[in-house]
């Protein structure tokens, strides 16, 4: 059982990377699976998608693939976005375009948004929205939104609100208790070779 966890924020140093490294130590110390992967859009490593994907280009080629096998791989995926201007930041909104083979298809994710102050609902109502129909990775109806981010989570219990800080981390532990059940009983949805991709490449 391998869970992936997507740092969605472009900043080099972020407070939702903060929370996908809280996150992977959270799914590991628990032994909600037995390996994790952390990936992180910091400085933009992936340029604006262009065409040259569909024509093999070498160099994206190279970018691409370490990423799609760790992906692949993948039973389960975090995706954490902060809400920037309302949205979510167009490298995760990019991130979603590369991967139309399978990689994500019919794994469930959970959805993480981050706030430093009481925002982090648009982003939500905008992965469910817009960010699963080629790709189809699979949304569960479980989400967490880390409000006053910068007060929760943090390894120094000096900067943390502990009333706020206790209840998002109970909240992770049952949010990441329910994604590795879903992880688990979606295999099988996968295997069963009713998701073959052949038949209609592109979601409607
Ligand atoms: C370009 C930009 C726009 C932002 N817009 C919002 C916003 O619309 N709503 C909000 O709650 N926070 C907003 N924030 C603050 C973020 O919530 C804050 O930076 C938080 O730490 C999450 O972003 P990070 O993961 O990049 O650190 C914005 C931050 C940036 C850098």
């Amino acid at each position: 059982m391998k869970i992936s966890i997507i740092s969605g924020s472009h900043r080099k140093v972020s407070q939702s990377e903060k929370v996908a490294r809280f996150v992977q130590r959270t799914l590991e110390d628990k032994g909600l699976c037995d390996e994790t992967w952390l990936f992180r859009l910091a400085q933009n490593p992936l340029p604006l998608w262009d065409e040259s994907i569909w024509e093999s280009n070498p160099e994206w080629q190279a970018r691409l693939q370490p990423i799609g096998e760790q992906l692949a791989s993948s039973d389960g995926l975090v995706v954490v976005s902060p809400e920037w201007h309302g949205q979510v930041p167009a490298g995760l909104k990019n991130f979603f375009l590369m991967w139309g083979r399978g990689e994500l298809a019919h794994k469930p994710a959970l959805i993480v948004t981050v706030s430093s102050a009481d925002g982090g609902a648009y982003p939500v109502a905008e992965l469910r929205m817009s960010s699963y129909k080629n790709n189809r990775i699979c949304y569960i109806p479980e989400h967490v939104i880390v409000r006053h981010v910068e007060s929760v989570l943090n390894d120094n219990e000096v900067d943390n609100n502990p009333v706020a800080d206790q209840y998002f981390r109970g909240r992770f532990a049952y949010a990441l208790g329910i994604l590795r059940e879903y992880a688990l009983a979606m295999r099988q949805v996968r295997a069963s070779g009713a998701t073959d991709l052949s038949v209609f490449k592109n979601g409607m």
